[in-house]
């Protein structure tokens, strides 16, 4: 078998990692995959998001299995279109991954079938908008872009000023494109939050372990939002209890809200959840794998992932026993120094050996690019630094004590991820 995998970060890695432990597979390609990706496959340069750059790649290579990773490609129809060529997909058709790529269709689909979230309105008019946040004069107020914003498109404003400034950066600026012709203002919610990526092939839905992202970009959740500086897994929040909460009044129900939407959903749905004091919440779908948490749930994954994919495809994952270890996971992200705003590219990175990979630990490769047969830096979160042990504080101690000695020039890294869950 011959695979694709369509992406470049460390979750693409953290994916082809795992395939790389099934037999049939005689080659993944990875288009445009990454410096220490390719150490693992070969890396073609197509863009993530050329749907018919990729139709050619897979026909000119044979490819048998394709996995589409990253939002854009899904929200785009990659999958109905390399499907449409006979190759068949891991990852959902255009019209389920509206699950994701439109925060107005997946709120909707919540209150049109029952399924806990914040309490919300939708707006096409900054006026209106405004108008509602000053009736309902509760703060902080949460604002949304509807579209697709790297994770970017969500603000929140402590007061009315602020408010308004929110709308205005959305709305008449469009600081985030298009996306922002349209917000949904929401109720604030507050508890911790958690990861559960599951596997669906629209018959059943199984959860992936737990996890929990960091997603500001500074120390004690400062600064700004950014794609993810570091995770953990399993999350200690997210109880037995808790979990069998989730797939009565969540996971199921978004999986039949889907089928009776005649948008059935197929592949990895991540489901972004805060635990309130009134039970769980669905803060945001995902219609693909986070990153970085697939950085530390694959790793605890011990079946198969490609026998997985496949029955994703076929409509057969209720067969399959899907078994995690029992150990913990954790991930720091080195990212460059200005990251989330400007950083410089190109710097090299030291403490990995001749596979990008250092003793002891996974190192997952986001932007990083091989030159000379050198690492160097190429992106704004640049490595993921993966630790399993038995204990959620012997994997963070076994990951920060690589971090030491992994590094570049300006590296910016947090060194409070998972610090209040030891
Ligand atoms: P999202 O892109 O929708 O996941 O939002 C990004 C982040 O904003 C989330 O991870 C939360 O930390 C925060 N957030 C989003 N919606 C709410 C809400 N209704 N209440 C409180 N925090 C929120
Ligand atoms: N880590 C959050 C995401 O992948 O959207």
């Amino acid at each position: 078998m011959k695979v694709l995998v369509v992406g470049s970060g460390g979750r693409e890695h953290a994916v082809i990692r795992k395939l790389k432990e099934n037999s049939e597979i005689t080659e993944i390609i990875c288009a445009p995959g990454n410096g220490g990706i390719a150490a693992l496959a070969r890396c073609e340069a197509v863009a993530a998001t050329d749907l018919a750059g990729m139709g050619e790649l897979a026909e000119r290579e044979k490819i048998d299995f394709c996995v589409v990773t990253p939002d854009d490609p899904l929200a785009l129809g990659m999958v109905d279109f390399l499907e449409g060529k006979g190759i068949p997909c891991f990852g959902p058709a255009e019209n389920a991954a509206i699950i994701e790529a439109s925060k107005v269709f997946s709120k909707n689909l919540m209150k049109t079938y029952g399924i806990p979230t914040a309490d919300y309105n939708v707006f096409d008019k900054p006026e209106e908008a405004m108008k509602y946040i000053r009736f309902k004069n509760s703060y902080p107020a949460v604002i949304k872009a509807d579209g697709l914003a790297l994770g970017k498109g969500v603000l929140i404003a402590a007061d009315e000023k602020e408010a308004e400034e929110a709308v205005k950066e959305i709305m008449v600026d469009q600081a985030f494109g298009a996306s922002g012709s349209r917000v949904v203002v929401e109720e604030f919610m507050t508890g911790p939050e958690v990861s559960v990526l599951t596997f669906t092939d629209g018959n059943v839905i199984k959860p992936m372990v737990s996890s929990m992202d960091h997603k500001r970009a500074l120390d004690n959740d400062e600064g700004l939002n950014t794609g993810g500086m570091g995770t953990i897994a399993p999350s200690p929040y997210y109880t037995k209890e808790i979990a069998d909460i989730c797939m009565k009044t969540i996971f199921e129900p978004t999986m039949r809200a889907m089928n009776a939407e005649g948008r059935t959903f197929k592949g990895c749905l991540y489901f972004g959840l805060m635990l309130t004091p009134k039970g769980p919440r669905v803060v945001e779908y995902n219609c693909r794998f986070g990153d970085p948490e697939t950085q530390v749930v694959l790793p605890l994954l011990k079946t198969d992932l490609f026998t997985i994919m496949k029955a994703c495809h076929d409509g057969t994952l209720a067969d399959i026993d899907i078994e995690w270890s029992e150990q913990s996971a954790a991930c720091v992200i080195e990212a460059s120094g200005g990251y989330p705003q400007k950083y410089t590219k190109g710097y090299e990175i030291y403490g990995l050996d001749e596979n990008g990979q250092h003793e002891g630990v996974i190192v997952y490769h986001a932007g990083t690019k091989l030159s000379d047969g050198k690492y160097l830096t190429n992106g704004g979160r640049v490595l993921g630094i993966t630790a399993l042990a038995d204990t959620l504080g012997e994997a963070l101690d076994k990951s920060y004590a690589a971090v030491k000695e992994i590094g570049f020039e300006k590296v910016h890294y947090r060194t409070d991820i998972g610090r209040k869950l030891r």
